[in-house]
């Protein structure tokens, strides 16, 4: 069953239009990337999908869960089930751990509870009293994530959450994201710009660039295909 649906997205700011004609699908309880090298669209893809004041969308279709989201406001779409950890893993950095995810329970009807949330993230549930300023860089990313997931959501859009992180931190937020996935059956479109991450995450990969989807791959062939990844992705 599909999930997400977007469909000939064009999308961009004042400055000049972003995306020409962005096609993405993702299936129920895929795990898929969004890769691409900087500037090539890919937050403005996520953000577009979200209904955040800005990109503009200016044609196209978003579809999620058979709703039509460019005529959902967007407060409501966490409520469909659809949350977005944006890039920068912004928290409140003078709320602790615990008050940042009750502060996300007020925007959604049903919100897990923080505990069970905890369990996930025994880093956090260890410092849940302490201001979020205080934390290093993945254990902000993973209070980023945690905060997304107090709206239960069904799908999750993650925008380089591995992004400056110390590689044995990028291990770790891998493996949270595939639990995300296998135990919370959370669908995932991540994007991405380390072709390293996506590989060991995702399922099949969209490449992205200079605002068009240039090609869908599985991960073997991304894995195999050096040409692609050098053109695309410069690694
Ligand atoms: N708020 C904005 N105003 C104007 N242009 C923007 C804005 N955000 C991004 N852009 C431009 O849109 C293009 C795509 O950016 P972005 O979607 O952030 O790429 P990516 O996330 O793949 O690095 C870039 O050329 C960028 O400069
Ligand atoms: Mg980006």
């Amino acid at each position: 069953m599909t999930l997400l649906e977007v469909r000939d997205l064009a999308a961009g700011y004042e400055t000049g239009q972003v995306l020409f004609g962005v096609d993405v699908t993702v299936e129920r309880d895929e795990v898929v990337s969004l890769l691409g090298r900087n500037g090539a669209g890919k937050t403005t893809t996520i953000r577009a999908i979200v209904g955040a004041d800005t990109p503009h969308v200016q044609g196209g279709s978003i579809t999620f869960d058979g709703h039509d989201l460019r005529a959902t406001r967007s407060h409501r779409i966490p409520k469909l089930g659809l949350t977005l950890v944006p890039e920068g893993r912004r928290c409140f950095e003078n709320m602790t751990v615990e008050e940042n995810l009750r502060l996300a329970a007020n925007h959604v009807t049903d919100p897990l509870a923080v505990d069970l949330i905890l369990d996930q993230f025994p880093e956090l549930a260890a410092m849940r009293d302490r201001p979020s300023k205080n934390m290093s860089g993945g254990e902000k990313q993973m209070l980023a994530i945690a905060r997304s997931l107090v709206a239960n959501p069904r799908m999750m859009l993650l925008d380089e959450p591995c992004e400056g992180l110390a590689p044995y931190i990028v291990r770790r937020i891998e493996s949270i994201i595939e639990e995300i996935s296998q135990e919370r059956d959370v669908t995932v479109l991540l994007v991405e710009q380390n072709v390293a991450v996506a590989l060991a995450v995702a399922d099949r990969h969209y490449i992205l660039d200079e605002g068009r989807i240039v090609d869908a791959v599985s991960t073997e062939r991304l894995r195999e295909d050096e040409t692609l990844r050098q053109e695309y992705l410069g690694v």
